[in-house]
Parts: C-alpha cells; structure tokens; sequence
C-alpha cells in the first residue's frame, strides 16, 4: 500500500495547520501595525490641533487696534506650550483683508477662509516638512475701517508621526511575541485535531487481514463521514468476498459429488473387463478422478476454513477428542500401508472452532501418512501446560527437501512429493486455522528423519 502512495503528493495536514497559522498572524500583526499607527496619528493631530487651536486664539485675542494700525501681543505663554511639543518648526503669518503683514507670506492658506474664531484646521507641505495649521479669522476697524484680520499658525509634525510611529512598531512587537508564545500552543492544538485520525489509523492498522467488521471506534463529528465511507468500502468488500467464497464452495460442491459418481463408475468397469489395456486406461482414470475428487475437496475445506474465520465463533473443543477421532479416521490407509500410528494424548480443552479444527488435524496426519516411509512409524503428540495446547505430528519419510515458509503458500508442492498425489493446498489450511485461532503452526525436520508438524493454539 504504502508502494501506491506517490511522496511528492503527501501533505502533512500538521504542517499546513501551523502554516496557516503564522501566514493568519503576519497578516494580523500587520494589521495592527496600520491600525495602531493609524490612531495614534489620530490621537496625536488631535492633541496637536487642541494645542494649535488655543495658541491661534489667544494671539488672535491679542492683537489691538491703534492709530497707527495693529498691535500684537505674543502670549508668550502660548508659544513655550508649542515649543513643549517636541523639535517642531513654528510658522506663523497675520493678513489684514487678504494681505499680509507679518509672518511668512508665504504659507499655505486655509481650504476655507476662516470668518471667525473658530480655528480651522488644515495640512499642507511647506518647505519640505509636513505641517498642520490652524487658522482663526476676526473683523476688526482698523485707521476707520472694518476690515478682516486673519491669524494663521502652522506647526511641523515630523515628532508627532516618529510618535505614532513608535507605537505602531511597538505595537506590532508585542503582537509578535504574543505570536510567538501562541505557536506552541498551536502546534499543540493541531496534535490535538489529528489525534482522532491517528486513533482512527492505529484502530484499523491493528486489524487482521480478513477482520471485516464495521468500526465501531468513537470518532469526532468531522469525522463521521470518513467512517461511513470506510464501513460502505468494508461491507461492500465483505459482500464481495462473500460471494466469492460462496461461489467456490458451491463449484466445488458440484464438482465434487458427479466425480464421486464417475470414479464409482470406472472402478465398476474396471472389476468387470479383463482386457489389460483397457485396466491399463481404466485405472489411471480413476487415479485422475481420485486426484480431481481430493483437489476439490481441499478446495472446498479452504473455503470452509476462510468462511468460518470470518463468521469466527469460539466454542469449548476437546482437543484430545478430535485427536483420537483422527486417528481413528486414518487407521484403514495407515493399515493398508503398514504404518504403525502410535500416539500421546493428554487431555486439552481449547476454546475454537471445532470444524476448522478437525480439518487442520486430518490435513497434518494425512501429510504424515502420505510422505511416510512404508512400513514406517507417524505419532501424535498431545500436551496441553502453561495455557498452550501443543499439537505434534511426526513420521519417519522422506522428509522435507524445501523451505518450510514456501511450502504454506497456496498450491505450493515441494521438489519430494514424486508421484505422490496432492493440491498443495493442506499446509496453507492448517495455518490459517492457527491464524484463525491466534496460535501458530511449524514445519520441521523430525529429530530422527521425517518430518515434525507443530501446532501451538491457546488452550482455555
Ligand atoms: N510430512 C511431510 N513430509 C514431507 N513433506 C511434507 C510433509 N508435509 C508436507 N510436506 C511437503 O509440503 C508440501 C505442501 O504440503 P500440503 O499439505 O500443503 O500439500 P500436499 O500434501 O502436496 O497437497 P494436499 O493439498 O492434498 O494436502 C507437500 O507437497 C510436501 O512437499
Ligand atoms: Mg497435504
């Protein structure tokens, strides 16, 4: 499985979590950043204009008409307060009906004549610095006529911007920190978001190849559909598998029984002619039939075995019971072919599935039969201690001539089977009802020639 995954393609959901989160944080630091440098201009040109406001005025207020025209008193007072702001420049200019008088002429007039001494407020670039001014307007009779007197009072505000500045960086530091300190607490939070999937994985990882069973593990909301849509993959895969094992166990069922009729058929004409030839072609029909009828047969068996594994329900077997009854089972074949079959058997209780295990038994001893040495000696072997039932089945024959993990494989015959027949199907029954029973089955070279067959199952 993991072969089918491409690597350029796996995004690690962790890692995108955590960089979401920082890319979410430099924009709100920025954020904060223009607005808090945004307001603290606000704050400063309004701290500014109350200043400038109450300096215009009180010069406004201060100015006198005499004969020979105006007279100004500079509040004094007013300008140290402007001067307290900071390094600024102060510019100033006083018009009499649009001209001016004193001051700087050229300093930028208001968008909108003042009429009164409500101060307008107004910016403007005036020789290469940044100003905010303040203008009031007042009508005074001056040499015998009313004329308009504008006061205008500028002030540079290159303090008041590096202040609001300031507290924008600074600002903009603390979200920072407060950024950095959170990352931890977010790598947490996406540990914590995924462990559910972990969960999940782990729950299915730890499951046997042929557990179908619908999970039934407890998973967040956000997970729901991702379980339904992993149950409908399990059920429709455990219909599939149904089917097929139904399909096997139905075709071999109906190989099985007209075999059985045919071999009946041609042993019958094989007793009743007595041309040689004839016998000759006879007998090797009923030897292809009998290979047929018994390949089938363990088909059928291995149908039954991954049937019952997945419908597994355990019950109380005597295992020392089947033992005997097996070796009563193989007692004509062994007789036929002089083999003495002796036997220990301590009594075993296990709990399992006492067709599967019964099929396991006749498949070990039929192999200790079968590749035994005529004349020679099969045993079996029963003890049952420290909550392990072990099952021993050995012969004195021809002994085994491959590697024992090859041989389990399905349809596998070793290089020593000669003209004995088989399907290669009996070793890989016999583990899978190891498997089924969580034990684990062995194959091995006797100790004194042949072959030794272990079988290890959980007894109750
Ligand atoms: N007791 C044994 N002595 C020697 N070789 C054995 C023994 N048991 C198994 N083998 C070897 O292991 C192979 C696989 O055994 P398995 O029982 O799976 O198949 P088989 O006996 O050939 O066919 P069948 O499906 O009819 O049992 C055999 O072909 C044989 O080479
Ligand atoms: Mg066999």
């Amino acid at each position: 499985m993991r072969g089918l995954l491409d690597p350029t393609r796996i995004v690690s959901l962790r890692r995108r979590l955590v960089w979401q989160f920082l890319l979410l944080s430099a924009v709100l630091v920025l954020g904060l950043f223009l607005v808090v440098g945004w307001v603290a201009d606000r704050a400063s040109r309004a701290s500014q204009d109350a200043v400038l406001g109450a300096a215009v005025t009180a010069i406004t207020e201060g100015i006198r008409s005499v004969d020979e025209g105006l007279e100004l008193d500079l509040p004094y007072a007013t300008f140290s307060m402007l001067g307290a702001m900071g390094d600024e420049r102060i510019f100033y200019l006083l018009t009499v009906a649009g001209q001016g008088v004193t001051g700087y002429e050229d300093l930028p007039p208001p968008p909108s004549p003042p009429t009164d001494m409500t101060p307008v407020f107004y910016g403007a670039d005036y020789r290469g610095a940044r100003l905010r001014l303040a203008s009031v307007g007042r009508m005074m009779l001056i040499q015998n006529r009313l004329q308009p007197v504008t006061v205008t009072l500028g002030q540079t505000r290159l303090g008041q911007a590096a202040i609001a500045r300031d507290t924008a960086r600074s600002a903009a530091w603390a979200a920072l920190g407060f950024m950095l300190l959170a990352l931890p607490v977010a790598l947490l939070a996406a540990q914590a978001v995924l462990q559910p999937i972990r969960t999940l994985a782990d729950v299915m990882g730890r499951r046997g190849p042929r557990d179908l069973r619908p999970v039934r593990h407890a998973t967040p909301r956000e997970l729901t559909p991702l379980l339904r849509a992993l149950n409908g993959l399990i059920a429709r895969l455990r219909a599939a598998l149904e089917l097929a094992e139904t399909f096997i166990f139905e075709a071999a069922h109906r190989i099985r029984t007209p075999l059985s009729l045919v071999r009946a058929e041609a042993e019958l004409a094989l007793a009743e002619t007595s041309d040689e030839a004839t016998r000759i072609r006879l007998r090797r029909m009923v030897r292809a039939i009998g290979e047929s009828s018994r390949s089938a047969n363990q088909i059928l068996d291995h149908a039954m075995v991954m049937y019952r594994t997945d419908q597994y329900a355990a019950a109380r077997v005597d295992l020392a019971a089947l033992a005997h009854d097996g070796l009563r089972a193989i007692g004509p074949i062994a007789e036929m072919r002089d083999i003495r079959v002796t036997h220990d058997i301590a009594p075993c209780l296990i709990d399992g599935d006492e067709r599967m295990l019964e099929i396991a038994l006749r498949n070990l001893l039929d192999n200790a039969i079968k590749y035994a040495a005529p004349e020679g000696h099969v045993d079996l072997t029963l003890t049952c201690a420290q909550g392990q039932a072990c099952l021993i089945v050995s012969d004195d024959g021809r002994g085994l001539s491959d590697d024992p993990a090859q041989l389990i494989g399905r349809f596998r015959r070793g290089g020593n089977v000669g003209d004995t027949g088989g399907s290669g199907l009996g070793l890989t029954i016999v583990t899978e009802v190891a498997h089924a029973h969580r034990g684990r089955f062995q194959l091995k070279p006797g100790q004194r020639g042949g072959t030794c067959a272990l079988l290890h199952l959980p007894s109750a």
